[in-house]
């Protein structure tokens, strides 16, 4: 008797079989034909799916796709310990049995050269087609995974994005170096023994960007972008840490993904700590989730917070997040980039100089407000008196005056002990 069990597919397997599916495929392999939002999709939808188990552990998953005579297979996978036992090829003849019993005549396999499953088809009576040419044509649209896109509230992010955030040069260079450019060239980084981030947290003063380079990192890498509001997941019938476990489920079934969480310390904070206060469990929940969502690749974390002090000790340790970045507050040439961003045309005629001396407490957001708000002025002077004159910089300083600044002395000086303290680049 085999140490393994074949049976159905269930929806419990899920997580499991998603593991199994990233085990099976070598690194530095092409990509396989059927991505695992398909495999994931056909076995849900009763195509025929089978695995096979050793107690509670799967150990490998088969999955086809049938239509009249003809199926294709989408997937055979091992986990990892669980090779050359035989278990591919008895899982394949399973499903040759399933097959048969719907009328299909013909099964087809797709593979990479040398892919996980070659041999069980080999050892199963498949002959290989080498004289054919597999041709494919994607609309990177995400089409396949519209549906869970919607379901997730996914958007997908301009790549201008990017180029509109003004100044904060270092800040950039350090997400481009760190984040984006691992992920957009994986072959160069594997070369290199970089391993691309997954997860990151970014901190400091409200207003200074987080979401927004959230955001355009999403449109650099072109994947839709996903923000978790853990607080409005619960339910009355789901518990917030089983909501967020159910949201971290359905994010594994996305072929790529920027997930979002802004404010994280209200779910990983330490003062959360109370056995009673709901967002206890959360922290833990959180905690688990992401070594799992850490094993697939084409996914990134990114949470920010305005207080990385108060987060959890157990959240920030090595192993859950790559890096911990600062986004700090716009230094002189910073601000002279984004009063000119928010002035559009104006730049020409304004003293940016007079601005970015006025406003040294300042952030993006701060200044984008006041930005508005002088053109506001200068909009309605010319509504009262027609004389074709563009806001001027006096316009400007009245704003600026107007608008209270976010940073204070005391949150600078906390946010330099936090860089200090916190940093991991
Ligand atoms: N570098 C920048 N250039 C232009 N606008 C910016 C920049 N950083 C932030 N902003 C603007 O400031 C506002 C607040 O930014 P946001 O990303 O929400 O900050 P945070 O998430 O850190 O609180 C947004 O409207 C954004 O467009
Ligand atoms: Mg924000």
């Amino acid at each position: 008797m085999p140490p393994w069990r074949l049976r159905d597919f269930h929806a419990d397997d899920l997580d499991q079989a998603i593991s199994v599916w990233d085990q099976s495929r070598h690194p530095g392999e092409p990509s396989p034909v059927f991505a695992v939002s398909e495999v994931v999709a056909a076995a849900r939808s009763g195509q025929p799916a089978v695995v096979a188990v050793v107690g509670d552990e799967l150990a490998g998953i088969a999955v086809a796709q049938f239509q009249g005579e003809r199926a294709w297979i989408v997937t055979v996978g091992l986990s990892s310990r669980w090779r050359n036992r035989g278990i591919g090829s008895a899982l394949l003849g399973e499903l040759e049995t399933r097959l048969r019993s719907l009328g299909v005549r013909r099964i087809g396999a797709l593979l990479p050269p040398g892919g996980a499953g070659t041999t069980a088809l080999r050892n199963s009576g498949y002959h290989e087609r080498g004289e054919l040419v597999f041709f494919e044509k994607v609309d990177h649209s995400g089409a396949s995974d519209a549906g869970l896109l919607a379901e997730l509230g996914a958007q997908a992010m301009p790549r201008g994005l990017w180029q509109a955030m003004a100044g904060m040069e270092s800040e950039k260079q350090i997400i481009d170096r760190r984040i984006v450019l691992p992920l957009t060239e994986p072959d160069a980084a594997q070369r290199y023994g970089v391993s691309p981030p997954q997860a990151v947290i970014l901190f400091g003063p409200p207003g200074t960007g987080k979401t927004s380079f959230a955001k355009a990192v999403a449109g650099r890498l072109g994947w839709p972008f996903v923000e978790l509001f853990p607080s409005r997941l619960a339910t009355p019938a789901m518990a917030m840490a089983a909501a967020l476990r159910e949201a971290f489920t359905t994010l594994m079934e996305l072929d790529a993904v920027v997930v979002f969480i802004d404010e994280v310390e209200e779910v990983a904070g330490s003062r959360s700590g109370g056995r009673s206060d709901p967002a206890h469990g959360v922290t833990n929940e959180l905690l688990k989730l992401i070594p799992a969502f850490r094993q697939r690749d084409n996914r990134l974390l990114i949470c920010a917070t305005n207080s990385v002090r108060s987060l959890d000790s157990a959240f920030l340790r090595p192993g859950r997040f790559d890096y911990v970045i600062p986004i700090g507050p716009p230094d002189a040439t910073a601000r002279a980039a984004i009063w000119t961003r928010y002035l559009g045309p104006a730049a020409e005629s304004v003293d940016v100089g007079a601005l970015v001396a006025a406003t040294e407490m300042f952030t993006p957001a701060d200044i984008e407000f006041a930005a508005r708000k002088g053109a506001q002025f200068g909009f309605e002077r010319e509504i009262e008196f027609r004389r074709g004159e563009p806001a001027c910089t006096n316009d400007y300083l009245t704003a600026v005056n107007e608008t209270r600044p976010s940073l204070t002395e005391a949150a600078l000086a906390d946010f330099s002990e936090d860089i200090e303290h916190y940093t991991r680049l």
